[in-house]
């Protein structure tokens, strides 16, 4: 039983088995956050995936009997976080389902069940008792039903997936796990999850500064408590959300027969020589999550491919599609290769940088089958030119 204040308490599920979450790698694994506060109307705050359900219903029966529950808070329609709310009606059959306009579509379409839905609106309350709860639509944060449930008496804010972090622990509080490791996964859970919806972001950023805020309770990972934690985490989504980035680069290519990987590493070396900070994926064995968070913080990316069949390689294929969904503004892009007869393939790979929003480095650097001495000379120019770009 974790009681995070008094009659508030945690009772998500934790996914310890997770490793990869549609395409995400969750290394530790991760947790559905559900909340259970017990007021004259107890109520759910979200619930977990389908599979957490016999863990969230136990927690829940070792604190009250489920069928004194009034309300079930839907903050979310997203599987990991309505797909035991059937479940749990089952357990209390006269609750409400509290969600946002979006939310009531979404979860129909889902469930084909025509609950008791209680739809709420920004600014709209909800008394619980001694409590009230308000209510903040946060659209495309990071769906179209999203919102976040504040805790007025309490001052805990329960955002459900913005502030999250895929990370699975046995603590729940993010000053317990150790800042490096839950501020890493928060900026991973960022670019991969909330990256495209900067301005909405920074809507809810604006919206929360009239909050005081105790506690921000997100749907995985930690739990924000420590006031610095809270100041922090919101610094860095002002940041993200506002598309800055690191002066340094991210280098990121798959190769055929070793002539992109010597470009990729020679790259790395002027970079490294020029004092700017750079990281290197391979996209043979390197995933699109780990690279995607270093994009977020890079003002260079630097994307290399071979050419086969006249198109770029099927990984860095993926990759684009995966880049340009998530479209980090703000940033300088370099294309590089290794090509054999023709360099058609690599407008798939500028034209791919252009539409992720990514302004292109002059010509990319394209070399025929093995690059020679003088063409990698040449990348000493391209280098000063990015060493200006991060410097400006
Ligand atoms: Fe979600
Ligand atoms: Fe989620």
């Amino acid at each position: 039983m974790i009681e995070i204040k008094k009659d508030t308490y945690w009772v998500g599920a934790i996914d310890w088995e997770l490793r990869n979450f549609h395409g995400y790698s969750t290394p530790t694994g991760s947790t559905y956050n559900a909340y259970l506060i017990v007021d004259e109307k107890p109520t759910l705050i979200d619930t977990v995936k389908d599979y957490g359900f016999e863990e969230m219903a136990s927690r829940i029966k070792a604190i009250i009997d489920p069928l004194k529950i009034q309300y079930i808070i839907s903050n979310h329609t997203e599987m990991d976080h309505s797909g035991s709310i059937e479940k749990m009606l089952q357990l209390c059959p006269n609750a409400e389902i509290v969600c946002s306009p979006n939310g009531e579509k979404g979860l129909k379409r889902h469930f084909k069940k025509d609950w008791k839905f209680k739809v709420v609106n920004t600014g709209d309350e909800l008394k619980i008792g001694s409590r009230t709860l308000k209510f903040f639509l946060m659209p495309m944060v990071h769906w179209p039903d999203s919102m976040a449930t504040y805790s007025t008496d309490d001052e805990i804010l329960f955002p459900n997936d913005a502030f999250g972090q895929h990370h699975a622990s046995a603590e729940r509080y993010a000053a317990e796990v150790g800042e490096d490791i839950v501020f890493e996964a928060a900026a991973k859970y960022y670019a991969n999850i909330v990256m495209p919806y900067g301005a909405q972001v920074l809507k809810v950023l604006e919206a929360l500064k009239t909050l005081k805020l105790e506690m921000i309770c997100p749907s995985h990972g930690l739990i924000w408590k420590k006031e610095e934690n809270i100041k922090q985490i919101l610094t860095l989504y002002k940041k993200w959300a506002s598309y800055e980035s690191d002066k340094r680069a991210v280098i990121i290519y798959d190769t055929m027969w070793h002539s992109t990987e010597k470009i990729a590493f020679e790259l790395s070396e002027l970079l490294d020589k020029e004092n700017i900070p750079v990281v290197r994926f391979n996209l043979q064995n390197a995933d699109y999550s780990d690279a995607i968070t270093e994009v977020m913080r890079s003002k260079v990316v630097l994307l290399g491919s071979a050419i086969l069949n006249n198109r770029i390689l099927p990984s860095m294929g993926g990759f684009l599609t995966y880049l340009k969904g998530l479209k980090p503004k703000n940033r300088f892009a370099l294309s590089f290769g290794s090509y054999g007869w023709s360099k058609v393939g690599f407008k798939d790979l500028e034209e791919g940088l252009k539409e992720a929003g990514m302004q292109l480095i002059g010509d990319g650097s394209y070399m025929q089958f093995v690059p020679d001495e003088s063409e990698i000379e040449g990348l000493k120019s391209t280098v000063s030119k990015i060493k200006e770009l991060i410097s400006g």
